[in-house]
């Protein structure tokens, strides 16, 4: 679908480094700010917006922001007259359809984190925002980027396998991924951030439609939260980790193994306090919801989903998500009228009918973040805005509208129990 995106001209061109203001110095935004503190030529942390203290003194310290460029929050950032050429929305779910519109309507041009926005209607407000505005928007679906998932496109495009009739996906989040974040964190709880399908799996649905790159014609999904409950609780266990709990030695997500003991420098631990020190994470989960049982945590999110999606032209796809895995990971496999392609991590496997052979291809993976996904993004985005290039972005506003779409129809069709046509959601 990417290949049909109006190439939209930006109004500017300049030689000085983009000066670009982050809006969240949370996890995302600090690991943007990193990225583009790589690339000193080209583009320059110029602000930032974070309500908690700690957070947006230790973000302003690295980068080297005097007073007027720190902001508490980014409705004070964007009430003060233009000063940067571009920002990133890192904020949480909620907290993106309201700095999106108001950033794109002062003329920023706009990397925004995934997802677009909670509701179909946010998402609209977004994409109008952006054809009024005519500013680059980004989204930040780094699977399109990825080196390795990139290569698999092309390979499909180049017509390896004839013509695509079926593809599965399997998106793997692992068993510590899903308490980390979706029972645990952040997107444990739909009404604080998103539904699971959006939240974690909009990557996916917008791979598929990328890769499949036909209209999406209808949906229907089922699944369910079926482990991350009280009823579930080991005897002996307690409400937190630190509580006593009976079975906390052995136990897959122990909060004082995974963020205490083991090496609080690197993601998920880094998540649970700025300061990594020993006591600081043991104080975390002590008071924080990182030190929750996995069974008590109060989340509603699923652990498992599947979703069934027909295209334009009769393609088929199947996408599973779940949380019952060792590790993490996309798992792919398409079928076409002239052969097959497996795909898992940085390795393709290609069978074309007619030789009978097996051809290999391993794709070098690259540093920067999922896979050197989201350093491609960044990268992409920059240069749309410099080069005023728009078609440089593979995930624009209204690529990214199409593809929350079919995650907005597959999420209905779970709820309401039947096959959902897009037709119903696109009006
Ligand atoms: N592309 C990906 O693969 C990917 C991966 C993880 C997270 N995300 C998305 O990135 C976004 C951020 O996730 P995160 O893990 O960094 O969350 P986070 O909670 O660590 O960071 C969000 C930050 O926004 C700040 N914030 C809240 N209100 C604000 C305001 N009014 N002004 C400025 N800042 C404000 C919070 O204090 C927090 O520091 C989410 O939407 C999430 O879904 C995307």
């Amino acid at each position: 679908m990417s290949k049909s995106l109006p190439s939209r001209s930006i109004s500017r061109a300049s030689s000085k480094p983009l000066a670009v203001a982050v809006f969240g110095a949370g996890g995302r935004g600090v690991h943007f700010g990193e990225l583009l503190a790589k690339i000193p030529t080209q583009t320059r942390v110029a602000a930032v917006a974070e309500p908690r203290a700690a957070y947006r003194e230790a973000f302003a310290k690295k980068h080297g922001l005097g007073e007027g460029a720190v902001f508490k929050d980014w409705r004070e950032f964007l009430a003060r007259p233009k000063s940067c050429d571009a920002v990133i929305v890192a904020t949480m779910d909620r907290e993106h359809v309201e700095p999106s519109v108001a950033a794109l309507d002062q003329g920023y041009d706009l990397l925004l984190e995934k997802p677009m926005a909670v509701t179909i209607e946010d998402c609209r407000a977004i994409e109008a925002a952006q054809r009024r505005s005519k500013r680059a928007v980004a989204v930040c679906h780094s699977l399109r980027y990825h080196k390795a998932f990139a290569t698999l496109k092309n390979l499909l495009d180049e017509g390896r396998i004839g013509k695509l009739v079926s593809l599965d996906q399997l998106e793997a989040v692992a068993f510590l991924h899903q308490a980390h974040s979706f029972v645990r964190g952040n997107w444990g709880r739909e009404a604080e951030s998103t539904f699971m399908l959006m939240a974690k799996s909009c990557h996916d649905v917008d791979y598929i439609c990328h890769l499949v790159g036909a209209p999406c014609l209808r949906v229907s999904s089922f699944g369910s939260l079926s482990y991350f409950r009280p009823e579930h609780a080991p005897k002996g266990s307690t409400e937190r980790c630190t509580d006593g709990c009976a079975v906390e030695e052995t136990c897959p997500y122990s909060a004082i193994r995974h963020y205490v003991n083991g090496n609080r420098e690197i993601w998920p631990a880094t998540a649970v306090s700025p300061d990594h020190s020993h006591a600081a994470h043991l104080e975390a989960i002590r008071k924080g919801p990182y030190g929750r049982c996995v069974w008590r945590a109060g989340n509603d999110v699923v652990d498992h989903q599947v979703v069934a999606m027909e295209f334009k032209g009769g393609i088929t796809a199947t996408f599973t998500m779940t949380a019952f895995t060792q590790t993490g990971g996309r798992k792919i496999r398409l079928h076409g009228t002239e052969g097959e392609m497996e795909f898992f991590e940085n390795r393709i496997v290609v069978r074309p009918f007619a030789s009978g052979n097996t051809e290999e291809i391993l794709v070098k993976e690259e540093e920067g973040g999922h896979g050197g996904g989201d350093d491609r993004v960044v990268r992409a985005w920059l240069r749309a805005i410099r080069e005023k290039k728009a078609g440089l972005i593979l995930t624009n506003a209204q690529e990214s509208l199409r593809s929350h779409t079919v995650v907005f129809a597959a999420e209905k069709s779970r709820r309401e129990g039947r096959t959902v046509e897009l037709s119903e959601l696109r009006g």
